[in-house]
């Protein structure tokens, strides 16, 4: 191949520019010429195609967000958008492309890998929730950012003797919430993944409270239910009165953590070494410390294991 392009699609994460900076700057050395699609496969659609030099990812590589931005587009999920998006690609003679993002974004690499265009999947989301990787692009900054979060709201539920309930991020996976929870010593994590009962909850926070525990941290993944709605069940069962914060996009934002940033430095020279070898239609990862591709059809249609100890190990702490 002789050239190739990079988007970034789907709910931003950070290290995702530094993905970027990596897929441009690692074709540049391989002696590819390497183009920048803005805004994701809207951009493709829409030919919103740019080339790149090294200069073109200068100083991103400590910036949250993506330079190339993002969006979820609805057009390319349609057969006239892919063939647009294929056909726009091969208008710049671009045989590579190189998608960052989630299970959204894996399935439309696959779609145009089947039109023909070589394409590589970089797991780029917040949620962890990309299979064959164990971790994906901007989580351990997530995590750090709800860690944080907690941090300061066990401070002041502290010094008021109260319960807290803190909303995360992850829709269908309960990572974030996991991994923070155990972090920052929640009392329960609620996650998608495992069943819970509230009133075991409840009578659990009301019984270490009557046992002189100043706080409580209950952290709730938004993929089961809205945090209010948690408090508001908690209150009927134990009549404490737990606070609410939604952590939100603060969770998407921000400058990445270090190992987000050598993940997608890591991975985004990978997927650029591996187009260059002649594959396609793959995803790349990093899984027990080895960088691996796998096939995009084997890793939508797979639901990334939970892990299980990890969540015991946190409910045993957590007493
Ligand atoms: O997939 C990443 C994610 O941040 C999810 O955790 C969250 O549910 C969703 O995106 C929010 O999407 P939007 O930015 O479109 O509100």
């Amino acid at each position: 191949i002789k050239s190739i392009g990079v988007l970034t699609s789907g709910g931003d994460s950070q290290g995702m520019n530094a993905a970027v900076r990596s897929v441009v700057r690692s074709g540049l050395f391989h002696g590819l010429k390497v183009f920048g699609v803005q805004r994701g496969y809207y951009g493709l659609i829409h030919d919103d195609i740019r080339e790149m030099d090294l200069r073109s990812v200068g100083d991103i590589i400590q910036r949250g967000g993506t330079i190339l931005q993002t969006a979820r587009c609805l057009e390319f999920k349609t057969e006239e958008g892919q063939k647009l998006a294929a056909d726009n690609l091969r208008k710049h003679g671009i045989d590579g492309l190189v998608v960052i993002g989630g299970d959204g974004s894996y399935q439309g690499a696959n779609k145009l890998s089947k039109l023909g265009i070589k394409t590589m999947g970089l797991p780029g989301t917040i949620d962890n929730d990309i299979p064959y990787t164990d971790f994906t692009i901007g989580f351990d900054t997530a995590v750090s950012i709800v860690v944080d979060a907690i941090n300061k709201l066990r401070d002041t539920m502290s010094s008021h003797e109260r319960s807290s309930v803190v909303e995360v991020m992850g829709r269908h996976c309960g990572d974030i919430a996991l991994y923070a929870g155990l972090a920052s010593g929640a009392e329960a994590i609620m996650v998608p993944e495992v069943p819970f009962s509230i009133d075991e909850i409840a009578a659990r926070m009301k019984a270490n409270f009557d046992a002189g525990k100043r706080h409580s941290i209950i952290v709730v993944a938004e993929g089961v239910g809205k945090g209010e709605d948690i408090a508001k069940q908690i209150h009927e069962r134990n009549g404490m009165e737990p606070r609410v914060t939604v952590l939100g996009h603060i969770q998407r934002g921000g400058t990445p953590t270090h190992n987000d940033r050598i993940l997608a430095s890591s991975l985004g020279d990978f997927a650029v070494r591996r187009l260059i070898a002649g594959e396609s239609g793959k995803a790349c990862g990093k899984l027990n410390g080895e960088l691996v591709t796998t096939d995009i059809d084997t890793v939508v249609n797979t639901k990334k294991p939970f892990n299980t100890e990890l969540y015991e190990l946190a409910l045993r702490l957590s007493q």
